[in-house]
This record gives structure tokens, sequence and C-alpha cells, in this order.
């Protein structure tokens, strides 16, 4: 199954998929990751590991939908079936979602449905929450309010500035996003009428 990886930024999500993808059993490959920040070290992470790169400002577009078919379009040609948004900071519109739909995945830092958006650490943190985490979900056209296909918890710990709870989430998360890519590669878990559909086992 060919995954193509939407970026912005450092791309510590894209390297657990990238390593992921290296093992000889993972039945997913990473055919191109695209970024819309020239800069994103993301785009170095692939390079080493040898997978193609896009770069598509969003700001070079005249419309998000412009945009977005330019991103349909570098996607479709790299035969990508599965779309994952790793640290991808655009929403993502009709245009996009019905070319790719039930076929977008998005990692977020929380506990979803609490603490939508940016800085969900922070938010968690200021809330005061005992349990926080993170979500792997369906992309739909809100922000990270597609339907949920898993989560891990991690504590909140007494004295903990954002920079620990966000590296404790993050470790989680590069755990569960392969995982979440395993099954939705093997058909394990899909999307059937906006429900996440969980196969019968072997
Ligand atoms: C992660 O926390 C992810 O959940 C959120 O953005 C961050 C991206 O980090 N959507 P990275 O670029 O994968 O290191």
């Amino acid at each position: 199954t060919k995954l193509g990886v939407l970026v912005s930024g450092s791309g510590s999500n894209l390297q657990a998929l990238l390593d992921a993808c290296a093992r000889p059993d993972f039945p997913a490959e990473v055919a191109v990751v695209v970024s819309n920040v020239p800069t994103a070290f993301a785009l170095e992470r692939a390079k080493k590991a040898g997978v193609a790169t896009v770069v598509l400002e969003h700001k070079a577009f005249g419309s998000r939908a412009d945009f977005e078919k330019a991103l349909v379009e570098k996607l479709v040609a790299a035969g990508v079936e599965w779309v994952c948004l790793a640290g991808f900071m655009r929403l993502l519109g009709a245009d996009f979602l019905g070319r790719f739909a039930g076929k977008v995945l998005n990692i977020h830092p929380s506990l979803l449905p609490a603490f939508t958006g940016l800085h969900a650490q922070r938010q968690a943190l200021e809330r005061g929450v005992k349990l926080a985490g993170c979500t792997v979900h369906f992309v739909d056209p809100g922000m990270d309010t597609g339907p949920i296909i898993a989560q891990a918890v991690v504590p909140v710990l007494p004295g903990d500035d954002e920079a620990a709870l966000t590296a404790r989430i993050l470790k989680e998360e590069h755990r569960l996003y392969p995982l979440v890519v395993k099954l939705v590669a093997t058909g394990a878990v899909r999307l059937e009428g906006g429900r996440v559909v969980t196969a019968a086992g072997p």
C-alpha cells in the first residue's frame, strides 16, 4: 500500500512511519512526502530515506481549491492510496477529501475530542487534566474532528511543563501511528458510512 505523507515541520511522526515501512513485514511504503513549508526538516528525513519529496507552498496558489488540486495531482502521480497527515498545518476541504474519501489519517497530541487545534499539550496542562495522550483519526473537513481510530494515554505528572508532556506524548505518537497505518493498510480497520469499522480477526 502506497502512502503519501503530508508534513509542515520536524517530521518525527514521518520518521516513525519511514522506520516502520523499512521493516520487511510492514504492509505499506511511503511513496511521497509533500510539505507546504520549504524549510521543513521532514523533507530532509524523507530524502535520507530515499523517498520522493514535493514542496507545495499554499501561499503560491490563488485559492484553497487550487492548492488542493495540486496536492491531489502530486499524490495521484505517486500512486498514493492512503494519505497520512503528520504535523501538516493546513485544513483540507472537500476538493481534497472527496478524492481520498475515507483514506486520510491524522495524528493529534490529545485525547480527542478534548483540546483540538494548536498547542493541545498546553491546553491540557492549563485545564489540569491528569491523563493526556494522542489520537489517530480519519480526517473530515473540521479541525481534529473526524472519526477516532485509536488513542494512547500518558499520565500528566506533577511538575510537568509543556516540553516534558509533549515529549511523553510524542513517544506514544511514534508507536501509535505506524500501528494504525498497519490496521488500515491490511483492511482491518476502515471507514464506512462515517463510522470506524473493525474487521473480524482471522
Ligand atoms: C505532532 O505532535 C502531531 O501530533 C501534531 O503535530 C506534531 C508534529 O510533530 N499534529 P512531527 O512533525 O511529527 O515531529
